[in-house]
């Protein structure tokens, strides 16, 4: 019997292996996949926004959902290590210096889902991980009321620590319905937790 870490390892294993075998930029598709086999975030014909792209499995998979009557924009600081379909877009750029409204009419209209896997390079020290972390997931909850449709979907990770509790009472405020989730694919040891807040609440 092997000791608890080296199953986790295994588990971990299995997850890089499957990622292979099964074309995908990185084993991190599976924390998008497992969600979203649960909750049908991701549909025909949507409007997809994936924030922190790259190497680009979760674009790979959005993708594929959304299938060629939908529109994906991909977004991240650094390239993409696969070829994605024409139905995608991807914009080698910090999010924040993105001209949305721009992309939003070429595309013909508001998201329907904005996902983000983003992460700060990290320091080492939890605190400002986490702060950063966190800062980035806010940054992204500025544009929610311009960028998402009033019943549409949010997906994130965020570092569970410093300003975690604050950025949810936020979330809290801008959707019905929130739940924190801790993918089996996300490692354990991992402060990583992701978001999913569906149903967009209608400007007041
Ligand atoms: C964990 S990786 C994403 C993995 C991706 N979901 C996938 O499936 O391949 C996090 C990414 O966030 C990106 N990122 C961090 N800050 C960013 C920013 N301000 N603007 C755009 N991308 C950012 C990083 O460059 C990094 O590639």
């Amino acid at each position: 019997m092997g000791s608890r870490l080296g199953d986790k390892k295994h588990r971990h294993d299995v997850y890089f292996k499957k990622a292979r075998e099964e074309n995908y930029a990185s084993r991190a598709v599976y924390k998008l996949q497992e969600v979203d086999n649960k909750y049908r975030i991701l549909r025909k014909g949507m409007r997809v926004i994936d924030l922190g792209a790259a190497p680009g499995s979760w674009s790979q998979y959005a993708a594929k959902k959304i299938t060629s009557s939908g529109h994906l924009v991909s977004v991240d600081l650094n390239e993409l290590a696969i070829t994605l379909p024409p139905w995608a877009k991807f914009f080698q750029s910090d999010f924040n210096n993105l001209d949305y409204a721009e992309i939003m009419a070429e595309i013909g209209g508001t998201f329907e889902v904005v996902l983000s896997d983003m992460a700060p390079s990290t320091t080492g020290i939890k605190f400002t991980d986490c702060v950063r972390s966190a800062e980035l997931v806010n940054s992204i909850l500025d544009r929610i009321p311009d960028l998402l449709v009033a019943g549409g979907s949010f997906y994130c990770k965020i570092f569970q620590g410093e300003g975690f509790d604050p950025t949810l009472r936020r979330v809290h405020e801008l959707f019905k319905r929130v739940k924190i989730i801790k993918p089996d694919s996300s490692r354990a040891e991992s402060k990583e937790q992701f978001i999913y807040a569906w149903e967009r609440k209608p400007l007041s």
